[in-house]
Parts: C-alpha cells; structure tokens; sequence
C-alpha cells in the first residue's frame, strides 16, 4: 500500500454563485515532500488552498489531515492542526516586533500562555536561524523587506508547528537572489519533513524546486506527474489544452521620431538622479535591474505620483511638467503599476467600469457616458486577455489574482496612450495570457506607442525589448542595444560590476 499522505483532498467542488471555482480537485501531498500546484488564472488553486486553511469550505468532496478524515474546518482549526499558508503579500503586523509577530503565531495557539519577553526572543531567534534568516527580532516587521518579512512569516509557521505549508506564488515578487534564498529554505524544511505545497505560475523555476507537479484545470485536477518527468512543453499543454509555444512575439518595427525623452531626471525623494533615456514611436525599452535599484519609483516619478527636482521630461521634443497624474493622462502617458492589488483595481466597482475607468473622457459626450460602448470594449479585453468571469458586470472582487491584473492592464491599454509604462506586466498571469499581452505589446508598438517595460523576468525582458537600460543605484547605468543585451551582461550591470 502507498504511503498516507500528510494531507490530501479528494473530489473536492466549490461554487460561488454559480460559478465552479473548482468541480473535480483531487490532489495529495507527503511529508517531506514539495508538491507544485499549476494551472491557468482562475483554474482554482488559490481557492483550493483556501479549502486547505479553513477560509473557504468546500460544497462536496473530502480532505483528509494524516489519513483521518476532515468534517470541520476553520482558519483557527487548520491552524492548529499544523496547516500554514505563505502568500505574496507578508501578513505581518507591521508596527509589532518580528519576535512579537513571531510569538503571536504560538499565543493564539496557546503554547505560550504568559508574556516572557526574553523567552520570546530567543525562541524568535531560534525559528529565525532555522530559516537561514539574519534578522534582529527587535526590529519592527513595518521596516523589513518583502522578502525578509517572507521569512519571518514561515519562521512564524514552524514556530507554531506547521507540518504542511502551502506558499501561494511566493516569488511573483521576489529578485532572483531572494528566490534562490527561499529555494535554500525550502530545501531545508524538506529535510526536516515539512510537506510543501507550492503555487507559481513561473514554471521555469519549478524542476529546481518540486517533486511532483498537479495541474488544475477550469477546476478539475487534470494529472498529477513526477517533476522530472514532465518537460515544460507537456505541462503547458496540460495547463491550457492544447499546443502552445511561449515564445515571444517580438517583431521589428520602423522605429519613429522620439516620443518620450528624460533629460538629467531625477528626484530626491523617490531615490533616483541623473535619468537619460529617451523611448521612440513604436520602441519598447526594457528597464532591468534589481530590486530597490529605483525602477519602479522611476515609473511613479515620470507618472507625477513622486515629485521629480532635476531635469526635465519632454514629450515629443517638448518640455512638459507632470504634477499629478491626471496630467500624466491627459499627456497620453498610461502606467501599469506593479502593485496591482492596492493601486490597479478597484475591487468593489464591475470589471467593465474598472477597465473603462482612465479612459471616460474618451467614451463621454455630451450626452454622457456611453455605456453600450463601454460594455463592447470591455469585452473585447477581457476576450483577448481571457479573463475568466461569467459577467462582465460583476465586481472585479470575485476574480482570481491574475485575472485581476488582466483587467488592470486591459484600462490602460485602452486609453490608446502615446507612453506606455509598465510595471513587471505579466507578474502572476498565465502562460497563455502572457502570450497574449506581449502580442499586445507589439501591436501598439506598431501602432507608434512608445512603451517602458519594466521587468524582473529576464527572459521577457531579452524577448520583448529593442534596447535594455539596466538600472542600479538610482540610475541608469548602461543602456544594451538588442543585439549586445545578454542575460549575463545585464546581470552584471544590474549588481553593479
Ligand atoms: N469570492 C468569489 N466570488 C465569486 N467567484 C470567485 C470568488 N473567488 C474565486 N472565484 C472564482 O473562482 C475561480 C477560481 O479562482 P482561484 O482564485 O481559485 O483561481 P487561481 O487558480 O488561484 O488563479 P490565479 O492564478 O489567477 O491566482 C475563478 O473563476 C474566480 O473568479
Ligand atoms: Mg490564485
């Protein structure tokens, strides 16, 4: 007979007013074990994670803890059975202590009953080095990096005896270092019997890190495979359906007149100086560099959210000064921003007026806002982009994660801007959408927009771009032409060889 599985779901189905999040998910996991759940946006991973952790209960099905079956379930319940889950966004409380945040995770569980300061701080130290993490636990969680404050999240969960930990796209935003830190990590908990569960949508990483793949399909589990023997070409098929080459569909076009220029541009406060870069009609420039290099205050600078004290930016050969970004807007600048969740979508508003919403002036005339139009473009985007809703009414909400971000882009893809900036594009959406929004990317560039990439994805950043200005420090310090850029190169520059 096979081994009890440490945790496992069986025939599991959940439906949200109708819509089945999930059907047919079936799925185990065994100690030690790394096990990578994949599939496309809204296939019902995060959803089944939730089963897992007692957030969301399930309408049919069974999961089983240890062989023994599962009738009640709650975050308090999963949480003391050893259940933890890791998602992109720390939770932490952000004013507390790391050794407070650390020793919160035990007292709601009750094994420490009585506030020991100097006992909480060395038990946080001891969950601190057992995740490799030098971190001091008097610090305030508030100041830590993402990736540090990841850290002190799992250390937070072996604290509390987590046997199973699921982590729910941990490096969407994590540099490739940090990735590497976490893999390390990960490697160790496996030898100390921890069974992992482990969502991404990035599957390069996946042969370097898991066991054994499931992939979810519109709900249903469609096989489960040893990692080594499935490639990368199989799994995608398996993702979506059908062939598909994740290819990027980088095409030349005639490159026109500059468009957008930075001259000596920077600002104090966001942390950059000296910008030289200016992006030609029907150009996309990549921006690479680590994180903290400044690439994304660079964005937020040039789109009036930060205040710029040098330089200047010119619009087609013409200075122009942006104070807020309804000026950047009506300068036909668009911003993705990375942060889709806090800045990118409005959550309670429906998907057709949240696509709509920076391009009202467009679609209002003096008879108001024409709404017959707003519903067919809205449902041109979320067709092409395949965001996967029932309605395109509904509020944006009841979305997976990445068709969130597809409803994000597709509002500034359609105010048809002059400037495109945007900010790690594809970060947590599927391959197939991926595809589909560099396809986007080169059909505006035909149509002569000037469009600013950043990207932590190197691959997209080599694919897509016609020259790569690699970041560090605040600036830019070297700008690659396509044929000179390589992986290595950029690498090097961005760690400030
Ligand atoms: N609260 C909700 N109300 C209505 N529908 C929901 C709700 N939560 C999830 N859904 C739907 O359930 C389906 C599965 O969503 P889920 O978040 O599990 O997908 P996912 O595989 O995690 O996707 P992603 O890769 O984008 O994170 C989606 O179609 C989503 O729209
Ligand atoms: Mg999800």
């Amino acid at each position: 007979m096979a081994e009890t599985a440490l945790l496992s779901a069986f025939n599991i189905s959940k439906s949200y007013a109708g819509v089945h999040a999930l059907s047919s998910a079936t799925f185990d996991l065994r100690s030690g074990e790394v096990h990578a759940l994949v599939g496309e946006n809204g296939a019902g991973k995060s959803t089944l994670i939730k089963i897992f952790t007692g957030a969301v209960l399930n309408d049919g099905g069974e999961i089983s803890l240890n062989g023994e079956r599962i009738t009640e379930n709650s975050p308090a319940l999963s949480k003391a059975r050893g259940i933890a889950a890791i998602y992109q966004q720390p939770a932490l409380f952000p004013e507390l202590t790391v050794a407070e945040n650390i020793a919160l995770g035990q007292e709601l569980n009750g094994t420490l009953s009585k506030v020991n300061w100097k006992e909480r701080r060395r038990i946080a130290k001891e969950l601190l080095d057992r995740v490799g993490a030098k971190i001091d636990t008097e610090t305030t969680a508030g100041e830590l990096s993402m990736p540090q404050q990841q850290l002190v999240e799992i250390a937070r969960a072996l604290g509390s005896n987590a046997k199973v930990l699921i982590f729910d796209e941990p490096t969407a935003s994590l540099s490739e270092e940090d990735t590497q830190n976490l893999f390390r990590v990960i490697r160790e908990l496996r030898v100390q019997g921890v069974g992992m569960v482990y969502i991404s949508h990035r599957l390069e990483e996946l042969p370097a890190i898991a066991d054994r793949v499931t992939v979810l399909r519109d709900g249903l589990t469609i096989e489960t495979r040893e990692m080594a023997d499935v490639s990368s070409e199989q799994l995608i098929r398996l993702m979506v359906g059908r062939d598909l080459s994740a290819v990027f569909p980088k095409r030349t076009v005639e490159l026109g007149e500059p468009i957008f220029e930075l001259k000596n541009f920077g600002s104090r406060s966001a942390g950059i100086r000296n910008i030289n870069l200016s992006v030609r009609a029907g150009e996309i420039v990549g921006v690479a560099g680590l994180i903290g290099a400044g690439r994304t205050e660079l964005a937020k600078t040039i789109f009036g959210l930060e205040e710029p004290d040098e330089g200047e930016i010119l619009l087609r050969g013409k200075p122009i000064k942006i104070g807020h970004p309804s000026e950047a807007i009506d300068y036909g600048i668009a911003y993705l921003p990375e942060d889709r969740r806090k800045h990118g979508v409005v959550l309670d508003f429906p998907i057709s007026s949240n696509i709509t919403l920076a391009s009202l002036k467009k679609l209002s005339s003096r008879f108001g806002l024409n709404f017959g139009k707003e519903r067919e473009i809205a449902a041109e985007y979320t067709r092409r982009l395949g965001v996967k809703t029932p309605a395109i009414y509904n509020a944006v909400s009841t979305l997976s994660g990445g068709n969130q971000q597809k409803v994000a882009l597709s509002r500034w893809l359609m105010t048809q801007p002059s400037v495109l900036i945007l900010d790690e594009p594809t970060q947590g959406i599927d391959v197939g959408a991926k595809a589909e929004i560099h396809e986007l990317m080169v059909e505006l560039a035909g149509q002569g927009v000037a469009i600013l990439m950043i990207s932590s994805e190197l691959p997209e950043v080599l694919g897509m771009s016609d020259r790569v200005a690699v970041m560090h420090g605040g600036t830019i310090v070297k700008i690659f032409d396509r044929a000179d850029a390589t992986q290595d190169g950029i690498l090097a520059v961005a760690l400030g060889h």
